[in-house]
């Protein structure tokens, strides 16, 4: 079955934009440590604050000796369906930086935006690339710290699936009524000109 798209930009964009999603029916197929790195080589590329490069970006792979383990890290809701996928990335963020010049580490104020910036680019990049990711706020983040050696100073973002299109019968009946393209709020709710109106 193909899902159909039915996302309409107000603005003209590039088509990228809209066709990026997060499905959930995924086909298990295995993804290559070159084509894993490629995507991650697009969130490299992120600009940060200081370009400090906050983002940490921890991975297994399908069908290779860590995916157990990640895989065990979602919650169970997300396990159910992630199982399928080629994928699974922690990004993390560095919650401190060295300033230019300073050899003291100070509180890195936008940490979190800039790994955000880093996974939007990841999520252009698969989509680019024929894949699809999907971020997952649901994992256990104490195991993820404890089991992947996360240094207390870095802050666990969220984790990413990565996998191709599957067949959506897969899925339970309730997310097979929401595996399309969702919609957005218009812009005129998010963006205002010269302030919020009063
Ligand atoms: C940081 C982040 C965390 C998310 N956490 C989850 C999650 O735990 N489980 C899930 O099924 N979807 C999760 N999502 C998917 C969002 O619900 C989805 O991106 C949003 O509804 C917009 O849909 P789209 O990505 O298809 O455009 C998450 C997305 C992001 C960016």
């Amino acid at each position: 079955m193909t899902i159909e798209n039915t996302r309409v930009a107000d603005h003209p964009i590039n088509r990228i934009f809209l066709d990026r999603w997060s499905p959930r029916a995924f086909d298990g197929s295995a993804i290559s440590e070159e084509e894993l790195l490629t995507i991650l080589e697009a969130a490299r590329w992120a600009p940060s604050s200081y370009n400090s490069q906050p983002w940490r970006f921890l991975y297994a792979r399908r069908d290779n000796a860590h995916w157990d383990k990640f895989l065990g890290l979602l919650n169970e809701f997300n396990q159910s369906w992630a199982k399928l996928g080629s994928a699974i990335v922690f990004v993390v963020s560095e919650t401190t930086m060295l300033p230019p010049g300073k050899d003291q580490r100070v509180p890195a104020y936008s940490h979190s935006f800039d790994a955000g910036a880093a996974w939007g680019y990841m999520a252009l990049q698969a989509a680019m690339s024929g894949w699809y990711c999907h971020g997952m706020v649901g994992i256990e983040m104490d195991r993820i710290r404890t089991e992947l050696n996360v240094p207390a100073d870095c802050r666990i973002e969220a984790g990413i699936a990565i996998g191709k299109l599957g067949p959506i019968t897969q899925l339970p009946d309730f997310l097979q009524a929401r595996e399309a393209p969702s919609p957005r709020k218009p812009l005129a709710e998010t963006a205002f000109e010269g302030g919020f109106p009063s």
